[in-house]
């Protein structure tokens, strides 16, 4: 049952949670505050991405922990998030892409951990590539009367109570599941409002778009390497933006599959586990698409560190299968 089945395109964001809330008689509304908590970040986001001057681009000049050189806007939308999800209440620790440790927002009773890329496909930004935030939320596992723990950051992906993302693209949109369907959200700013606009969102069951970096092709396993010469036999097309959530959200709507398998530099691959591939993930099976590592479900790997790298391959679900088959031939 999907929870826009009932609800009219246009339909404000605000509505459409707090209708769901009402199909939900045991819920006591503080998952819908937190996704109300990140639709407010995404809005401030979005305008500081629109707002293309000497703050908000650039390199801060520092590295992350995963070694990469931290962009302003990466910071921006960082803190901007941490700010909504602490001052909201509902979260009780943060794992974020740019930030080495958990961070605790200080809402010890809270119930809820979010897990984030505050700003995906960040080296995009300053030549105007649309880019994007991942959020992967989850019910924490330790008691309620102390700061979140690491054993709540570290949950199967199965775990997931909601997921979702922002693409600031040509319009901001907020794409998310609570498990029961996938539904999109377009920002209309001059009202601040998100609307509902694409409901009930299915991925195809196959599709003619491929989505990797072919310039690590030669350090690809070879099932995959096979699986490329499929797609060029079969006449597809290579679309690769270099922003996952971009990739991803034109394979959500339209079929194809996107994969970034292990390379010498990254041998795990480059995409983290706990907030790029959960998450989007959960949004795959949620349409109907499906997301392995080349063999296996993503959601199932169990998470042993914050900044895990996995190998992903996702979207449409016979062509994840098919990669499936190349690899085990
Ligand atoms: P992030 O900007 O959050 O670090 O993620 C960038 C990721 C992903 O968005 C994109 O598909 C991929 O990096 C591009 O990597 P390559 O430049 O190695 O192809
Ligand atoms: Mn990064
Ligand atoms: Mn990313
Ligand atoms: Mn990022």
């Amino acid at each position: 049952m999907n929870d826009a089945l009932a609800l009219p395109v246009g339909t404000t964001l605000d509505r459409f949670i707090h209708r769901k809330q009402e199909d939900f008689p045991y819920a006591t509304g503080e998952l819908s505050q937190l996704l109300r908590d990140i639709a407010l970040a995404a809005k401030i986001v979005s305008r500081e991405i629109s707002r293309y001057d000497q703050n908000t681009t650039g390199a801060v000049g520092l590295q992350n922990v995963q070694g990469e050189q931290q962009q302003k806007m990466d910071m921006i939308a960082n803190i901007r998030f941490i700010r909504a999800l602490r001052n909201g209440g509902e979260v009780c620790a943060i794992v974020s892409e740019e930030e080495e440790d958990i961070i605790h927002t200080g809402n010890a009773h809270a119930k809820y951990i979010v897990a984030m890329d505050p700003l995906d496909g960040s080296s995009n930004l300053d030549v105007n590539i649309p880019v994007g935030t991942i959020f992967s939320v989850y019910r924490r596992v330790s008691t309620q009367q102390e700061q979140g723990t690491l054993a709540d950051c570290l949950q199967q992906g199965t775990q997931q109570v909601a997921a979702g993302y922002i693409l600031y693209g040509a319009s901001t949109m907020l794409v998310y599941t609570t498990g029961r369907g996938v539904n999109g959200f377009t920002y209309e700013p001059s009202l601040g409002e998100f609307f509902l606009s694409h409901p009930d969102i299915k991925i195809p069951a196959t599709g003619h778009d491929y989505s990797c970096n072919e310039a690590n092709v030669s350090f690809f396993p070879l099932g995959i390497q096979n699986y490329l010469a499929f797609c060029k036999a079969e006449k597809y097309s290579s679309r690769y933006i270099g922003s996952l959530v971009a990739d991803f959200h034109r394979n959500l709507l339209k079929g194809g599959i996107y994969f970034y398998p292990g390379t010498d530099k990254n041998p795990e691959g480059k995409l983290r586990l706990l907030y790029e591939c959960n998450p989007l993930a959960f949004l795959a099976e949620q349409a109907g698409g499906k997301a392995t590592d080349g063999v296996a479900r993503i959601l199932e790997k169990m998470p042993a560190q914050l900044h895990e790298r996995c190998p992903l391959v996702i979207g449409s679900a016979e062509m994840v299968d098919k990669v499936q088959k190349y690899m085990t031939l």
